[in-house]
């Protein structure tokens, strides 16, 4: 391919504290990796600037090194023209070390539209790596051209995107949260449907961040999820700040998961937008019915589960906090929740340090039915799930610290259902629920009290 790629490793790597082109992703360095990538994309010819002095580079990177100064990245484009001189290729890749992590298919889609100036666009925005012809790179050397972005806004016209799907295009290694999240993501690159099968809910992490950029991406994803009448009634706030978790941990069972945690994501089933639209139209909305209450509960949860998978995804480790209903009205104060909105539940998300006992489900053929619900198959399925549930204490219980609190072994999934759900109790913790839930907007069909 008459490519060359310039892979620009000169930056001091100051936000990551470490040399960017040598941290490790998945066994191998960032430089060897972006090489790699470039090769079977490929890209034979590789010019990898560094600044002077910076650490050798591992042999297997197989390109040429040139230095620079200063490790700008006009100045590094300079060094990389000068040292290739007339053998620099028509179209050059200018490929930041900082965006090891983008896929081979994706230079390989960026490489496959022939423009000046060609940039990856991912989810409506624009990312790296960069390809520019010959001539249009040339303008970082002429006067008044400080940056790349200077070349590539003088003239729109020779601008095309190249659609891609990779969101390493978008997400460079600039920190170590970023860097957590390269390595989580390239540890648990597995089919959805492992995923779900090996998914336990973790309820300790490693005092570790949770990138802003990880976790802009990962509720970037679980949006896209179905919603019913595309009424998108989900809305997530996220708590990172540990006085206010606190807070949050204290109305929720003081789970102290929810303090340990490096985030708390409350996910919220929110129609304030819907009656806003309503206003717009001179309406008032009717948020009184059952219906529309289940319809947004139902949002909140679906991306809830996508969230948890996409967060599964990259290694990171989740729990859902149902016990967010327990005082949903001060949960909903403490998050300046507006009227119509409410948290179904809470999510704590972070790198785990647990190593929790899988918990199996009922079998599948107590779950799916085929043409007619088969009744004949709840008895078996609750014998099941009981030597299933028994079978888990004996293992938890096996493994727990001499003198830990010990799991009754004797004690099936029926009976803990028949305990939480059966006779007139009211579900410990949520005796006000409905009641609160009436005062922030949902009157669930029943008649709106009037006020006081
Ligand atoms: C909506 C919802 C609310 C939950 N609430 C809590 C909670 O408040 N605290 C907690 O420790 N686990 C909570 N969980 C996690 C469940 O206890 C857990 O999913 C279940 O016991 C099965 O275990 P597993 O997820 O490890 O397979 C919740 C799960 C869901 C789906």
């Amino acid at each position: 391919m008459d490519v060359t790629a310039i892979v620009l490793a000169a930056g001091h790597g100051e936000r990551l504290g470490a040399d960017k082109a040598l941290v490790d992703l998945g066994g191998t360095t960032a430089i060897e990796r972006a090489c790699a990538h470039l090769r079977d994309a490929g890209v034979e010819d590789v010019v990898i600037v560094r600044r002077a002095g910076a650490l050798p580079l591992p042999a297997t990177a197989g390109a040429a090194r040139v230095d620079c100064d200063t490790g700008a990245m006009a100045e590094s484009l300079r060094a990389a023209i000068r040292s290739r001189g007339p053998s620099l290729a028509p179209r050059a890749l200018v490929f930041p070390v900082d965006y090891a992590m983008v896929r081979a298919d994706t230079l390989r889609a960026i490489l496959a539209v022939q423009a000046p100036v060609v940039l990856p666009r991912c989810r409506g925005q624009v990312g790296h790596p960069i390809a520019l012809a010959r001539e249009v790179l040339a303008e970082i050397d002429t006067p008044g051209t400080q940056t790349l972005r200077d070349v590539i806004r003088r003239d729109p016209a020779r601008v095309a995107v190249a659609d891609v799907e990779d969101g390493w295009t978008l997400r460079d290694l600039d920190t170590q949260a970023d860097l957590l999240a390269a390595r989580g993501a390239l540890a648990n690159a597995i089919p959805a449907t492992e995923l779900l099968a090996r998914h336990r809910s973790r309820r300790a992490y490693r005092d570790e961040p949770v990138g802003d950029a990880q976790l802009r991406w990962l509720v970037d994803s679980a949006r896209r999820s179905s919603t019913s009448s595309f009424i998108q009634a989900c809305s997530i706030v996220a708590v990172r700040d540990p006085a206010r978790r606190a807070r949050i941990s204290a109305l929720c069972s003081d789970q102290d998961h929810i303090r340990q945690a490096p985030v708390f994501l409350a996910i919220v089933a929110d129609l304030r937008r819907i009656a806003r639209a309503c206003e717009r139209h001179k309406k008032r909305v009717n948020a009184d019915t059952l219906e529309i209450f289940v319809e947004a509960t139902i949002d909140a949860a679906v991306v809830g589960q996508s969230l948890c998978l996409a967060a599964e995804s990259e290694g990171l480790g989740a729990c859902m906090i149902g016990a967010a209903r327990n005082h949903p009205r001060e949960l909903a104060a403490l998050l300046d929740l507006p009227r119509h909105a409410y948290v179904v539940f809470g999510m704590t998300i972070g790198w785990p340090a647990d190593d929790p006992e899988l918990r199996e489900r009922l079998p599948l053929d107590a779950v799916l039915h085929m043409e007619r619900y088969d009744d004949a198959r709840t008895d078996p399925a609750l014998d099941a799930a009981d030597a299933s549930l028994r079978a888990w204490s004996r293992r938890v219980n096996a493994r727990m610290a001499p003198g830990a609190k010990r799991i009754d072994e004797t004690r099936g999934w029926s009976d803990r259902m028949a305990f939480l759900f059966g006779g007139d109790r009211p579900h410990k913790g949520r005796q006000n629920l409905a009641p609160e839930l009436r005062e922030m907007g949902f009157s669930l069909d029943a008649p709106p009290k009037p006020p006081a």
